[in-house]
Formats: C-alpha cells, sequence, structure tokens
C-alpha cells in the first residue's frame, strides 16, 4: 500500500478504501514486537488489520497481544474461546449470539477495550463471516447539519437491548440476568484524544438519554444504517490460521450466522482499554 511509511518493511495492502489493511509479514518478525508502534498507528487509520495464515498457538497469540498494548485478563489466561457450542458454555454461546448484530465489545463497560484480537481454529462451512464498518469515516462523512443536530447526544447502552435481539421471549430470570448489568451512558460521538472523532452504536444502544423512546430509536435506526452502509464495511472472508486485529473504539462489528453446531471455533485476546469516553460536559452535571 501507499500509505505505508518508506522506512517500514511491513507490506501493507489496502482491503478497502475506507476500512482494512492485509499486512504480510511472517510470525518471528511480528512477535519480535518491533513493528509494534506502526501496527497500532495503521490500526488507528485503517480500522481493521488481517494477518493472512499466521497459525499462531495459544501462547503466541497472549505474546503478540503483549507486543501492542495490555493483554485484558480473562479467560484461560488472557485468551477467550469464541464458540456458540454448547456443550463448551451455553451462557457464553446465548451471550454471544449477540455478535450476529453490529456491535462494540463491552459496549456497557466504562472504559471500551482498545481493540480485540481474533485467531482462526476451526470455520463453519457456511456463515461465519466477519463484517466491521469504520465509524470514524462514518461521522467525517456525515452531513455537517447532521453532525451539529446529533453533537451533544448521548445514549444509554444496555446488554438487555442486544439480548432481546437473541431471545425475544426469555424467561423473568433471563430478564433480571440481563439487568444485572446496568446500562451505561455514552456520548453518541466520541472526540478521542487525538482529536479524531468516531460514533458510538451498535446493538447496545437502547435509546438517546432524556429524549422520547420512539424518536430515539428512530435516530439511532438511521445513524446505524449509515454507518454501516457497503463503503464503510470490510468483509473478512476467513481461512484457519487468520489473525485479524480491530480497534474496538473506532468500528463496530458483526458475524453473519452459522450454525452453533459447525464447531467454529476462534481465539480471542483482547487489548485492555486505554481511554475513556470523553466525558460528559460540566452542564450535564448540573
Ligand atoms: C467477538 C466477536 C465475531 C466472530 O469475539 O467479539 O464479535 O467472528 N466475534 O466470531
Ligand atoms: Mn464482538
Amino acid at each position: 500500500m501507499n500509505s505505508t511509511p518508506a522506512e517500514t518493511k511491513l507490506d501493507v495492502f489496502d482491503l478497502t478504501p475506507r476500512i482494512g489493511s492485509m499486512i504480510e509479514i511472517d510470525v518471528a518478525a511480528l512477535m519480535s514486537g518491533r513493528h509494534a508502534p506502526e501496527i497500532r498507528d495503521l490500526l488507528e487509520r485503517r480500522g481493521v488489520l488481517v494477518f493472512r495464515g499466521l497459525h499462531l498457538d495459544d501462547a503466541q497469540q497472549r505474546a503478540f497481544t503483549r507486543t501492542i498494548g495490555e493483554l485484558l485478563p480473562q479467560g484461560d489466561d488472557g485468551l477467550l474461546r469464541i464458540t456458540l457450542d454448547r456443550a463448551v458454555s451455553a451462557a457464553a454461546a446465548d451471550y454471544l449470539k449477540g455478535s450476529f448484530h453490529w456491535h462494540i465489545d463491552g459496549a456497557t463497560d466504562d472504559v471500551l477495550t482498545r481493540a480485540s484480537i481474533l485467531n482462526a481454529k476451526k470455520l463453519s462451512p457456511t456463515g461465519g463471516q466477519t463484517e466491521f464498518c469504520n465509524s470514524y469515516v462514518a461521522f467525517e462523512e456525515l452531513p455537517e447539519t447532521v453532525k451539529t443536530a446529533v453533537a451533544d447526544l448521548q445514549i444509554v447502552h444496555s446488554v438487555e437491548m442486544a439480548q432481546w435481539l437473541v431471545d425475544p421471549t426469555p424467561s423473568y430470570e433471563d430478564l433480571r440476568r440481563w439487568r444485572a448489568h446496568a446500562p451505561k451512558t455514552h456520548p453518541l460521538v466520541w472526540t478521542h484524544r487525538s482529536g479524531r472523532k468516531s460514533l458510538v452504536l451498535g446493538c447496545t444502544a437502547s435509546h438517546v438519554e432524556g429524549a422520547d423512546t420512539d424518536e430515539s430509536r428512530l435516530l439511532l435506526r438511521e445513524l446505524t444504517e449509515w454507518a454501516t452502509q457497503p463503503r464503510f464495511v470490510y468483509r473478512h472472508e476467513w481461512q484457519v490460521g487468520d489473525l485479524l486485529i480491530w480497534d474496538n473504539t473506532g468500528v463496530m462489528h458483526r458475524v453473519t450466522p452459522y450454525d452453533p453446531e459447525s464447531g467454529r471455533l476462534m481465539t480471542r485476546t483482547t487489548i485492555a482499554g486505554e481511554e475513556p469516553l470523553a466525558p460528559r460536559r460540566e452542564i450535564d452535571r448540573l
């Protein structure tokens, strides 16, 4: 690709104009960590980075993750097994079905995780492609009038909102469980420390704080449709051994539906959040 600085040895190719780059690199060079600053920079600019056919094992995936940032302590020493197989975990399978819908990982937490890294171990014969949309560019290309109109909106995000999509007929206990995770309010437009702005949406987005629910859901639909237009989206057709890293603070993602019995298995590591969403304006606290 064109935008790679001349001094780097990284071979980088754009996958679409607005989102996604492929990096060609061998495992030893990747694991050395010497390209980490460039990878972090590309991650912010390109949203999702694809490494084909690396076939990293669990230890290598953890170690690579640590070259990029702080490995989030979750799952098996920082590594999660992403599968819909109920034999592995019924609760996790239900929760993960939420990933069929556009989302940001951990959108109901205080600080969004910085990036997620997914490593393909076993694929489903059908479905299971992962799609990413660039929510920086989606904001930048909004008409100026819309940017102004939505600039100060705060959005309430909840686990419950996402889980209604997975199960429209929850039991009373299910609903209590969904609600155990308190909703979080985030600005719709996130002004990052860099000064760049991105849209914070996804299937956890319930309504605009303080606004009429019907109207605010219409607005959320409209903005989600805008942000997920094909020109902002990269869709990954997986091969076993592919490693993807996405900027969880600047993209939304979803996986196309696949058979839970297919055996599809990904290992995931996560880079801890580095930047809180912009604090509420003083006036909101009064
Ligand atoms: C995730 C996720 C998508 C996939 O792990 O957060 O959304 O393709 N995964 O499995
Ligand atoms: Mn996800």
